[in-house]
């Protein structure tokens, strides 16, 4: 290792790629390099707001990248208002270069950016402790809600005693059955209102805006955004859909079947007004019947909103005990101090911040 003193500096991909290559495969693998590479060409290429430089710091040494910290720009309405904001993503330190503070550095100056920066349901735990450390402030934890499809494994993973373990397989095989009988009968009532799309369609961006402005704060969706990073996602398939009412789009939902060293399917996205009980019931069932009929273990959502809680719990969610973290910092001036509390003004997803966007199918 260099004495010279280690140096934050912005990632330029045409001075900086070839190193912090070489850094992703030597610290995560070969294979995942791949993956990662794919995605990373997917936010310099065509990622919506990828000329807010920079998207990436990297501590180097030498010529060497010691470590790194991700950015993804994006916009949020927040208040009916369009405001940029930005996530960090992605933490990695050389395990060689571990405990030398290198994370606490790449993260002190991601911080003195001054951007507004919501987001980390996705961190881990050691990271979530150094965002804090470096003065995110602890929002209020997410819960994800998950329902139990295929109820035998589903059950055996959790390493219950056998007594308990035989009433959880009685109690979710009867929600399952009643889940999926609802979902049906939704969906005959809905009558068409939810058809499957390939991609979003730009048309429908006002409506989308509209939507998204029903809500005190939430990421804004458009069709460049959400076809950038679902359906044009380089290594996951998602699903996508969208319900009408009297030819007017009134909501969507994007969702995936498990990907590699997973059981379950994610809703990692979805878009109705506030409160409006029947479209997310719709595109809900859709999303019900649709992983019902793969090999996926279980399928999950996340909301913030009281309201799509009591319609998740109604189609047989139950919410995980462990809970998603979530740190906001640059909030100052820009939301209120008691929104770090209250989730009612917040519409969130799993799919917020980075999201899944590392998973992958293969
Ligand atoms: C997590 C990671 C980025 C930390 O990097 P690092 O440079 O060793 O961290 P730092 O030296 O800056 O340590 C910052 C603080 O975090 C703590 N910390 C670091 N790694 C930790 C771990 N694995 N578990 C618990 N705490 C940890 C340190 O003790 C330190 O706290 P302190 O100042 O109170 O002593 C690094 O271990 C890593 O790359 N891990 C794998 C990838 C990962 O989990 N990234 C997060 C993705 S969201």
């Amino acid at each position: 290792m260099n004495a010279q003193p280690l140096t934050v500096v912005a990632y330029r991909r045409e001075l900086h790629e070839p190193a912090y290559l070489r850094f992703i495969a030597k610290v995560l693998g070969a294979g995942e390099c791949e993956h990662r590479r794919r995605v990373i060409a997917s936010m310099h290429e065509r990622m919506p707001g990828r000329e807010r430089f920079p998207l990436r710091h990297v501590i180097l040494d030498g010529d060497r990248v010691a470590g790194s910290l991700g950015y993804m720009p994006a916009d949020f309405w927040i208040e009916g208002k369009r405001v940029a904001v930005r996530f960090t993503h992605d933490l990695l330190v050389d395990p060689d270069y571990r405990g030398q503070g290198l994370a606490k550095l790449v993260v002190d100056n991601a911080r003195a950016q001054g951007d507004f920066f919501p987001g980390g349901m996705w961190m881990t735990d050691p990271c979530y402790k150094i965002h804090l450390a470096c003065g995110f402030a602890d929002a209020a934890p997410l819960t994800t809600y998950t329902l139990a499809l295929d109820v035998a494994p589903f059950v055996a993973q959790k390493n219950l005693p056998p007594g308990k373990r035989l009433v959880a397989r009685i109690g979710l095989a009867a929600t399952r059955i009643r889940s999926l009988g609802r979902a049906h009968r939704t969906l005959a009532r809905a009558g068409g209102a939810v058809g499957s799309i390939e991609g979003f369609d730009p048309a429908h961006d006002a409506a989308w805006a509209r939507l998204g402005a029903s809500y005190g704060i939430t990421l804004a969706r458009d069709a460049a955004y959400l076809n950038w990073r679902y359906a044009r996602h380089p290594n996951l398939s998602y699903r996508l859909a969208v319900a009408s009412k009297n030819g007017d789009v009134t909501g969507f939902i994007v969702w995936r079947p498990s990907a590699v060293g997973e059981k379950r399917a994610v809703v990692t996205d979805f878009l109705v007004a506030k409160g409006d009980v029947a479209t997310l019931e719709w595109l809900l069932s859709h999303v019900i019947v649709q992983a019902s009929a793969t090999a996926c273990r279980s399928l999950s959502v996340l909301t913030t909103q009281a309201w799509a809680t009591r319609v998740v719990r109604s189609l047989g969610f139950y919410p995980r005990a462990a809970r998603n973290t979530w740190v906001v910092a640059g909030w100052e001036g820009r939301i209120p101090e008691a929104w770090l509390t209250d989730h009612e003004p917040w519409h969130v997803v799993l799919g917020d911040s980075d999201g899944d966007i590392w998973s992958h199918a293969d």
